[in-house]
């Protein structure tokens, strides 16, 4: 019988990835999504992509009751990928106390239930947020963790901590905290992608939503900084490369390769991508000249931040492989897709 394994937040960007992923490997996938970020178009999508529609509950996972009763029906899950949280930086700073009561009851709920009904594995969704401005680059994952920039980076940073507690009350709980750089892209299918409520926050959405039409003009934020074009330095995670880490990490504590019960890695691809260069290879693999002026520096910035990724490589036996043009491609495509299908 094939592995059940739930991702909540499945309908999300980085959830449907690898939800397909997990087909693709074999996986019974269950997903759980209360659709605050996403919708049921996204199940189709993973259907056409795999020929599976994953099961799926509509439900909060901060509501405790819903969650015990979802345990007590699925009762053969033997692992689940926790993505479910909300995410946008800047909302967290307007509302604290729904970030915080989101993303920490709903792990709060997942722990518990996994202790009642004897389920091992998590691997929890973390981010270099939890790094802030690192002084040593690229950052490996024992530089120290930095006193968090808004509510959301902090929400990442104590639930590390919750699951690290967690470890040690239940000896049976393995966890691996994969802490992702900046996912950007979609299926090459274009069947799924990132889909942002109203103005994105994020640059590969506004990039895309600008060459489309939707935006008037992209603004760079800021071209002052102490990098060797003045514009900030990310590094940019293809969104499948991103899923299929997933499944080698549930792959890892199935197999009981885990050599700690908390382990942590980064995922990235290991380079760091400045703005412009990201504006520029948009332009050269698309062929649409982009509209952007440079504006003051955006609150709360970042000046460079890049992943190393040899622990992912060598101990986890990761390694992303597709490149910033291919990615660049897939936003595109699936920007068009969307914006066809309205
Ligand atoms: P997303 O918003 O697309 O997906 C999250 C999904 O969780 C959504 O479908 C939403 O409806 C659902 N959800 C939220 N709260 C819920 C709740 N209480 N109960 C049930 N469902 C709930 O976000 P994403 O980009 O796919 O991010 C997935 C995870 O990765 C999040 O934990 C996020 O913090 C983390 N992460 C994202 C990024 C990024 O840049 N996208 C970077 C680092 C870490
Ligand atoms: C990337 C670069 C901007 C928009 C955020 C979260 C982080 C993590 C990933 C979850 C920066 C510049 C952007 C625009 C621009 N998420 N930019 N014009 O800020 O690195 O990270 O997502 O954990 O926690 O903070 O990503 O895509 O917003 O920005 O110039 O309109 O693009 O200044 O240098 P960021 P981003």
């Amino acid at each position: 019988m094939k592995k059940q394994v739930l991702v909540t937040g499945g309908t999300g960007y980085i959830g449907s990835h690898t939800a397909v992923e997990l087909i693709n490997e074999g996986f019974d996938v269950v997903i759980v999504d209360n659709l605050s970020n996403s919708s049921l178009d996204v199940l189709d999508g993973i259907e056409k992509i795999t020929g599976v529609k994953p099961d799926f509950e509509q439900f909060d996972l901060t509501d405790k009751l819903k969650t015990d009763a979802f345990f007590k029906k699925y009762n053969r899950i033997e692992a689940i990928i926790h993505f479910a949280a909300s995410k946008a930086v800047g909302e967290s700073v307007e509302k604290p106390t729904l970030y915080y009561r989101n993303n920490l009851v709903s792990l709060l709920n997942l722990i518990d239930n996994m202790a009642a009904n004897g389920i091992k594995h998590i691997v929890f969704s973390s981010s270099c947020t939890v790094y802030g401005q690192p002084e040593i680059l690229p950052v490996t994952e024992d530089a120290p963790i930095q006193k968090a920039m808004s509510p959301y980076g902090n929400t990442k940073q104590i639930c590390e901590e919750i699951l690290q507690d967690s470890i040690v009350a239940n000896k049976a709980l393995n966890v691996i905290a994969l802490r992702y750089f900046n996912p950007i892209g979609a299926h090459p299918t274009a069947l799924i992608g990132e889909l942002p409520l109203g103005v994105p926050a994020n640059l590969v959405p506004f990039i895309t939503q600008t060459a489309i039409g939707l935006r008037k003009e992209l603004s760079v934020f800021g071209n002052d900084y102490n990098t060797p074009d003045g514009s900030c330095i990310r590094d940019y995670i293809n969104v499948v490369d991103l899923a299929q880490a997933h499944v080698v990490a549930i792959n890892r504590m199935i197999k009981g390769l885990n050599q700690d019960a908390f382990e942590v890695f980064n995922i990235g691809t290991g380079n760091g991508i400045s703005v412009f260069e990201i504006i520029n290879t948009f332009e050269k693999v698309t062929g649409v000249k982009l509209n952007y002026k440079v504006v003051g520096r955006r609150a709360g910035d970042i000046e460079k931040v890049w992943a190393d990724t040899s622990k992912a490589n060598n101990v986890l036996g990761w390694k992303a492989t597709r490149t910033l043009d291919e990615t660049l491609v897939s936003a595109w495509k699936w920007e068009q897709y969307i914006r066809n299908k309205k």
